[in-house]
């Protein structure tokens, strides 16, 4: 049985709302001690933290679909770690949970009415922890219904998606694949680029940094575009929209190329390509899906033990380097679903 009051807790907190691109100002470093669940509660170690785009949308003030996190807050974070002190029947010490863990050591949570909405048990011989981040976590459950549900891909169909490289992107164009579709990744530089095409099996790979998107899509996709899933917005969206084909279903997920921006969102110029061609723009949002996420974990982790799916992490090491880490999703530094190692076991 761990001794929790020997336990520091270091955390991170926001310190302020960002203006822009978010700085190590931002951010408060606290300790504070651990402390007994009670009853209903368990204590959870962190190991791996998920380090997203959403993050920056979280730090804003204003109504979104979670509210922002608060000034002093512990800053919010999914995150796998083991149960080491429990009064709850369902989460015993030694489990194994996806939770919201915050940027910190430790996480107390609270389901004094019996629920386990809170957190989630996973089994790690299905798969290890970085993978119930990307894949078979929130990212994969993104990508999943996302195409799946909003996009409804035919076979024969050529789908685009942006950010390929990325932790969405990459189960995106490989679900749309098994689908018996045509995928084409949008993604920043040669090596990504290779990678989904190489490693990935995407049919083809723009780099949006050494050509432009709209010439790139005109060679990879002479057909056209029938679904386009959107990471990133901006320019580039506007570029997929030039062409769409008839009836054609634009995923909206993300934009990270406007979460820093300081002035307004650069909405679409070219919306009405969505008009002459009759097709449909829709947002997502992936917790509305979770009840389904079972469902999309037996497939995706199927695929996986088939040796037919892959999926690629970058992990950084240490609760005091998550400033600098937050920043590399968004000049385009990571390579693969980001991740924040906390400890080892
Ligand atoms: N709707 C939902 O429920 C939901 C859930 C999860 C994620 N999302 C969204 O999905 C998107 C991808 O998230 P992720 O976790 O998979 O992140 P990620 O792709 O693993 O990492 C972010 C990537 O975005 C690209 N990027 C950054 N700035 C850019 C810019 N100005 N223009 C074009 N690309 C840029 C970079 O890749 P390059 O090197 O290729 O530029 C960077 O590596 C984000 O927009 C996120 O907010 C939405």
């Amino acid at each position: 049985m761990t001794q929790l009051a020997a336990l520091q807790n270091h955390q991170v907190r926001l310190a302020k709302r960002p203006v822009g691109m978010v700085k190590d100002s931002d951010w408060n470093f606290t300790n504070e001690p651990v402390s007994e669940p009670g009853e209903g509660e368990f204590v959870v170690k962190s190991l791996m933290l998920s380090l997203d785009p959403a993050m920056r949308g979280w730090m804003n003030e204003g109504k979104s679909y979670i509210a922002p996190v608060g000034i002093g807050e512990v800053m919010r974070a999914g995150g796998i770690g083991q149960v080491i002190a429990s009064r709850h029947p369902r989460f015993p010490v030694g489990a194994t949970v996806n939770a919201s863990l915050g940027v910190q050591q430790y996480c107390k949570i609270s389901a004094a009415d019996g629920s386990d909405k809170s957190a989630a048990l996973i089994d790690l011989a299905l798969a290890p922890a970085p993978k119930w981040l990307n894949a078979l976590g929130m990212p994969g459950m993104t990508a999943y219904f996302g195409l799946l549900d909003v996009g409804q891909p035919k076979k024969g169909e050529t789908v685009v998606v942006s950010g390929a490289a990325g932790a969405v992107g990459q189960t995106v164009g490989q679900v749309a694949r098994m689908m018996g579709c045509r995928v084409v990744g949008i993604a920043g530089g040669k090596a990504k680029c290779d990678f989904v095409v190489k490693e990935l099996g995407f049919d083809a790979c723009i780099d949006y940094k050494a050509e432009s998107v709209r010439d790139g899509l005109k060679r990879s996709c002479p057909a056209g575009v029938d679904i386009y899933f959107d990471n990133v917005g901006g320019e580039i969206l506007d570029a997929v929209l030039t062409r769409i084909t008839r009836h054609a279903r634009i995923v909206i997920c993300g934009a990270i190329s406007q979460y820093n921006n300081t002035s307004a969102v650069q909405g679409p110029a070219n919306y009405l390509s969505l008009l002459v061609n009759r097709a449909r723009m829709e947002g997502m949002v992936v917790f509305d899906y979770t009840a389904r996420f079972p469902e999309a974990i037996a497939a995706i982790a199927g695929w996986m033990s088939e040796g037919k799916f892959h999926s690629r992490e970058d992990i950084v090491d240490g609760i005091e380097v998550f400033p600098a880490a937050l920043q590399k999703l968004f000049s385009g530094e990571n390579f693969g679903k980001l991740i924040l190692r906390v400890a080892n076991d």
